[in-house]
């Protein structure tokens, strides 16, 4: 565990050789791409299907269950999940102001819908991107794989447009990623696409629309 810029902390992947965060903040850089650019510019949908690359550390899945106004289901894969040693010392709940829904969050099982919190459904799927079957009617995506240079396979026209038939007309994809290769490959795939300020320490990252 490393901590970051804004003091909070992060985990180093010796399997990807990359952090999961940004180094110059990972609650911040959380906040910023996918909540402000993702959730937030979604605030006046009734609910929302979420489907996120990556569960990771968890981060995502607790800031949104924590700022969603509207009942949300969040549907996040993960092939690697990190180890109770881990996640156990993370301290991202008592930081945001609910570690008892943080520790919630990796105990709970996978590949089931778990109902957390009134307003909040998490379901966590234990499976590669790869072999994952598909979904449907996904209103926003937070693709949060490693970086392409890390893992080129995940940022291809054929995962884009996957994911794109996925998800309903006007959503979203949000990711930190501002290459010119992300963004042609969304593009191919469909997506219009903007690049939009990043979060501290980075200039732009992109966000898709379908
Ligand atoms: C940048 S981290 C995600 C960070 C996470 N969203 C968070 O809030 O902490 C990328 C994640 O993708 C997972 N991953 C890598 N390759 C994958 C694959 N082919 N299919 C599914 N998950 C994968 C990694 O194990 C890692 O947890």
């Amino acid at each position: 565990m490393i901590s970051t810029r804004d003091g909070s902390p992060t985990l180093y992947s010796e399997r990807f050789n990359q952090h999961y965060h940004s180094v110059h903040g990972a609650i911040q850089e959380s906040q910023h791409v996918f909540l402000d650019m993702g959730l937030r510019a979604l605030a006046d949908r009734p609910q929302l299907r979420i489907l996120e690359m990556g569960f990771g550390t968890g981060l995502n899945a607790l800031m949104t269950a924590l700022q969603a106004t509207m009942p949300v289901h969040y549907l996040s894969l993960e092939a690697y999940p990190i180890s109770q040693a881990q996640w156990e010392v993370l301290d991202y709940g008592e930081r945001l102001g609910d570690q008892a829904l943080f520790l919630a969050m990796h105990s709970a099982p996978w590949n089931v819908p778990v109902q957390l919190r009134p307003n909040f459904i998490l379901e966590k799927s234990y499976t590669t991107l790869e072999a994952f079957p598909g979904t449907q009617h996904i209103d926003l995506v937070y693709w949060d794989a490693f970086a392409p240079d890390s893992q080129p396979e995940l940022w291809t026209v054929e995962v884009f447009s996957n994911i794109y038939r996925s998800m309903n007309d006007a959503g979203i994809l949000t990711t930190y990623s501002a290459k010119g290769d992300v963004r042609r490959a969304l593009m191919a795939a469909g997506f219009q696409v903007a690049k939009v300020p990043g979060p501290p320490g980075k200039r732009e990252m992109l966000r898709a629309t379908k």
